[in-house]
């Protein structure tokens, strides 16, 4: 029998932002604790259990896990593999502010406005081996956008980024009533935006409309938000999977604490996505040249030795809409009663 409170923990937990909202987790109950495993849905796992948008959503989980839970009742370690482990033992109760909190964090996808001077994540403050930057300054942030127009003209012209994003989408909200994935209702799209969408659902169609650039259409269209951003927060690190772990414990702190601020949050994911595939030679030598472009041109706007990767990147600034919130799945689809169950 799962206490009340256990379902409530993990109810809240799941919160956390993932990858197109893919909440790649199960919970599995031993004794007093819960572990958190790494679950993917349907057929195609596109990052894996140590994929890094896997690592930065995880990390992201244990950072509500802690503020659900307590510092002392969350456990998590990670390998240089990356092979991980989280559990946690509830807590007698849920502290009601963090509750409103961590429900509150959501992502906006449409236009921000106002202007940024000092940076409001100044008194979060870096952990050691993570940097965290404030851009405000017009040039840096026009610099950041192009290179997040040449990748997104990449995942636009990528067969398998391009299923992924599409199987990912929730077309009406009978179909976001499952609860995971993108609702189309949460993103920025003008009138006639959703039957555009379903046109280049097709990838045969899209390949086509590629050859007459409708990807840099796209790609155009995708970047001029972070163009027009009031302000940007880069996190990035050198590339070690428990730095990617910590990175994503920052991006819940920051965005968490970004909405209680009154400040809206869109992360781009784009440019990190592209390097991992560049660093796994999955592209050819032209789109391989792009890739290389784009990531030069982050890493000296962001001051970036080799080494390093930003792990996303965050356009901030004052809400002009009161967006559509992405749902979850129930508690209970999470749970795992005993590791039995999940063989
Ligand atoms: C690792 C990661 C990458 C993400 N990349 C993007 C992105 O490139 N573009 C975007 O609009 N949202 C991105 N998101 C936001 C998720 O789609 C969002 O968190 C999820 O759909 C749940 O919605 P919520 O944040 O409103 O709870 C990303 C989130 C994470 C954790």
């Amino acid at each position: 029998m799962i206490s009340e409170i256990a379902k409530r923990t993990i109810d809240l937990a799941v919160t956390t932002p993932s990858a197109d909202n893919s909440q790649p987790w199960r919970f599995v109950n031993v004794g007093d604790r819960w572990e958190v495993v790494y679950h993917h849905a349907g057929s195609k796992d596109l990052f894996g259990p140590t994929g890094h948008a896997t690592l930065l959503s995880t990390g992201a989980l244990s950072y509500n896990l802690e503020q659900i839970c307590g510092s002392n009742n969350t456990s998590a370690s990670i390998d240089t593999a990356g092979n991980w482990r989280l559990s946690f033992a509830p807590p007698d109760r849920i502290n009601e502010a963090t509750e409103s909190a961590l429900r509150q964090r959501h992502t906006n996808r449409h236009p921000f406005i106002g202007s940024i001077n000092n940076s409001p994540i100044e008194p979060i403050g870096a952990d050691n081996q993570i940097r965290l930057q404030f851009i405000s300054e017009p040039t840096s942030i026009r610099k950041l956008a192009e290179a997040i127009k040449i990748c997104s003209e990449l995942r636009f012209k990528n067969e398998e980024l391009h299923k992924w994003l599409f199987s990912s989408l929730r077309w009406s909200p009978s179909e976001a009533e499952t609860g995971d994935g993108l609702d189309l209702r949460t993103l920025h799209l003008p009138p006639g935006g959703k039957a555009f969408m379903k046109f280049i659902s097709s990838w045969p169609r899209m390949s086509a409309l590629n050859l007459l650039g409708i990807s840099k259409a796209m790609a155009l269209i995708d970047s001029l938000p972070v163009r027009n951003a009031p302000a940007l927060i880069v996190i990035s690190s050198k590339q070690e999977p428990a730095l990617t772990w910590q990175a994503g414990h920052k991006l819940a702190e920051i965005w968490t604490n970004l909405n209680q601020a009154g400040l809206a949050v869109h992360p781009y994911y784009v440019i990190t996505d592209i390097a991992n595939r560049l660093q796994r030679g999955e592209f050819d030598e032209t789109a391989a040249g792009f890739a290389k472009k784009a990531l030069a041109l982050s890493r000296n706007v962001l001051n970036l030795e080799a080494d390093e990767l930003p792990h996303i990147v965050l356009r901030i600034g004052y809400p002009t809409t009161r967006p559509e919130r992405s749902k979850r799945k129930s508690a209970d689809s999470f749970i795992i009663e005993s590791q039995l169950d999940s063989l």
